[in-house]
């Protein structure tokens, strides 16, 4: 069934085509969507005040003439103008009640799949070998897998791809680290945290003695031309590597497809080079191979310069280095060509913080030099701060690795636990600690706009109130619990049903709304849209409650608010199963 908003966007639409004649831009389409402030109606259009210069009229003018001609009497009551123009619907209950009976009726909860699916790549987590992942691969990890669950229930082919950091020079740093400074006895009990110390040591030594630098780069040369010694320990620091990022993805419920990494492509690299040589897309400058600006984009489009001094100065992208070695956006480059030619790419996400923003807006260029027109998108964020705004640090001043800061959260969430689910035994405490815990640190990730810095907050994240995972969890342990009290011998009837309170009719409309939050995640990438939609039902539902008893009713009143109780506990447990997160049914 399509959404309301599509409903009423289509028959306003056809209004404005009858009315519009030659004043209506070919290209024009106008929108219906939630109202923000639903005094005045459920749904809103502002068409009339965009469209009233063009037609010659006053707002609210064309707003009379659109709402003489639009046919909505189907979904709504007769329309009505507020304000300079606005036109507002007021939905009538049986168009509610059609759609709550799709939400208790399909698994798919009332959300269409969409008309245009796609072959859709997410490239997202990625971590480096031979160091643990940290707070900062937090935001990729979590918002890169919301996508592919949102994407894949949307109907898409989605590929989720971990493209991890397996190749070029730190290898040959550690691998240099390990024959000199290996400490055996730590690397037995933590092999990751020490092969991070030897990373993090050599890296010094290699910024300050010319004797190091050198002999890390023979080693990256040794393995990367297929030295046997070198292969068995970059195989054997891969492992360790991914075995530790598989325990995290465990915990966090979360899966790849593909695990290729940056070495899987390392012999398509020559031949790229050679090609984008050829082609003329690549020239040599200063004995490297580099990428220019072919001056076809306004220049202040053009990734590939800046501006310097008022002058645009070239910022090539380099793709092979003056000693032969390649860089990450050679290996990027060959990597679109496999995902496009191989895997049938149609769309590619990369979710990836922005300070790599460059380096992608030069990838996208390249690919625009090359004549590739699938969709490539940058999906990026911001940092994580501590409460002094700077990059968030642990007390003993690292950065947190991420499978401590998920300990942290299960241990704070179990003393709230225990303070209050009383009721609990000690293994059900244990087990739903965990999934608040874990609850907690992805939805305080998701609920925040991408785009921005956040500050990680303890107490903010386990709050009870406000817009946290206990609060929505809460929310839907609520709404189990209303059926296990369910006296067993009461006519219960969920087909059976009508709305008659202002507070049934507020969470209705509001559960009618989730089918049109879910596409709108994948527009822009955004999945705080829909944790803003869940936080909001939640609110919905809590005041509801309040007003309406629920079981102390009997008949048809007592059908209906059980009905808005299960389709409420059913759109809460799979939004939130969409960011990744497994409400329990008792806290
Ligand atoms: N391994 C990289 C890092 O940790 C991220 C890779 C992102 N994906 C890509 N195709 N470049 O910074």
């Amino acid at each position: 069934m399509i959404t309301i908003t599509e409903q009423l966007s289509e028959r306003l639409n056809t209004a404005l085509v009858k009315i519009g004649k030659e004043n209506l831009p070919s290209n024009f389409k106008g929108t219906v969507s939630a109202a923000a402030d639903t005094r005045f109606g459920d749904y809103q259009t502002n068409a009339a005040m965009i469209l009233a210069k063009k037609f010659g009229i006053s707002p609210r003018d064309l707003a009379l003439e659109i709402i003489k001609e639009i046919d909505v009497s189907d979904i709504s009551n007769d329309p009505e103008i507020a304000g300079p123009g606005f036109i507002n619907f007021k939905i009538h209950e049986s168009t509610i009640l059609l759609r709550i009976r799709e939400i208790l009726s399909s698994d798919r909860v009332g959300v269409e799949k969409t008309l245009r699916p796609e072959k859709i790549l997410i490239d997202f987590s990625s971590p480096n070998i031979a160091k643990p992942m940290h707070i900062g691969h937090i935001r990729s990890t979590i918002i890169g897998d919301c996508l592919q669950r949102v994407a894949n229930f949307l109907g898409h082919d989605v590929i989720s791809d971990n493209h991890i950091g397996d190749w070029g020079t730190p290898i040959g740093q550690v691998i240099y680290g390990w024959k000199h400074e290996l400490n055996e006895t730590a690397f037995n009990e933590d092999p990751i945290k020490e092969l991070l110390r030897l990373y993090q040591l050599i890296k010094e030594q290699f910024e300050s003695d010319p004797k190091v630098k050198n002999a890390c780069l023979d080693e990256t040369v040794k393995l990367q031309s297929g030295n046997n010694e070198s292969i068995k320990l970059w195989n054997q620091f891969k492992e360790i590597t991914l075995s530790e990022a598989q325990k995290i993805y465990d915990r966090l419920a979360i899966k790849f497809d593909l695990t290729l990494g940056e070495s899987f492509y390392h012999d398509q690299l020559g031949p790229l080079v050679d090609e984008l040589l050829s082609t003329g897309i690549a020239e040599i400058s200063d004995d490297a191979v580099c990428i220019f600006s072919k001056n076809e984009l306004e220049p202040k489009n053009d990734p590939l310069l800046v501006n310097r001094d008022s002058q645009w100065t070239p910022v090539p992208c380099m793709i092979r280095k003056k000693d032969g070695g390649f860089n990450y956006a050679t290996t990027d480059i060959a990597t679109i060509d496999y995902r496009i030619n191989e895997l049938g790419a149609e769309r590619i996400l990369y979710v990836v913080d922005d300070r790599q923003s460059l380096h992608f807006r030069q990838l996208f260029e390249v690919s625009r030099q090359r004549k590739i027109n699938t969709n490539l998108e940058h999906v990026s964020f911001g940092k994580i701060l501590g409460t002094d705004r700077k990059p968030f640090k642990t007390r003993e001043g690292s950065v947190p690795d991420l499978s401590s800061v998920l300990d942290e959260a299960i241990q704070r969430a179990k003393s709230v636990v225990d303070e209050k689910s009383v009721n609990l035994n000690e293994e059900e405490k244990k087990e739903v600690s965990e999934k608040i815990g874990l609850g907690a640190v992805k939805y305080f990730e998701l609920s925040q706009s991408r785009v921005s810095d956040y500050i990680f907050s303890w107490d903010k994240m386990l709050s009870l109130q406000g817009n946290t995972a206990p609060y929505m969890i809460n929310a839907y342990v609520r709404t189990r619990s209303i059926f296990r009290k369910i006296d067993e011998t009461a006519d219960t009837d969920l087909e059976n049903f009508e709305i008659t309170d202002d507070s049934e009719r507020a969470i209705g409309i509001k559960l009618c709304q989730y089918a049109e939050i879910i596409p709108e995640v994948m527009n822009d990438y955004r999945p705080n849209l829909l944790a803003t939609y869940l936080y909001e039902l939640a609110q919905s539902f809590h005041s509801f409650y309040e007003q309406c008893p629920v079981l102390s009713t009997e008949g048809k009143t007592r059908n209906t608010r059980l009905a808005l109780c299960e389709s409420t506990s059913r759109v809460l447990k799979h939004g939130l199963e969409l960011l990744g997160i497994y409400p329990p049914d008792k806290m």
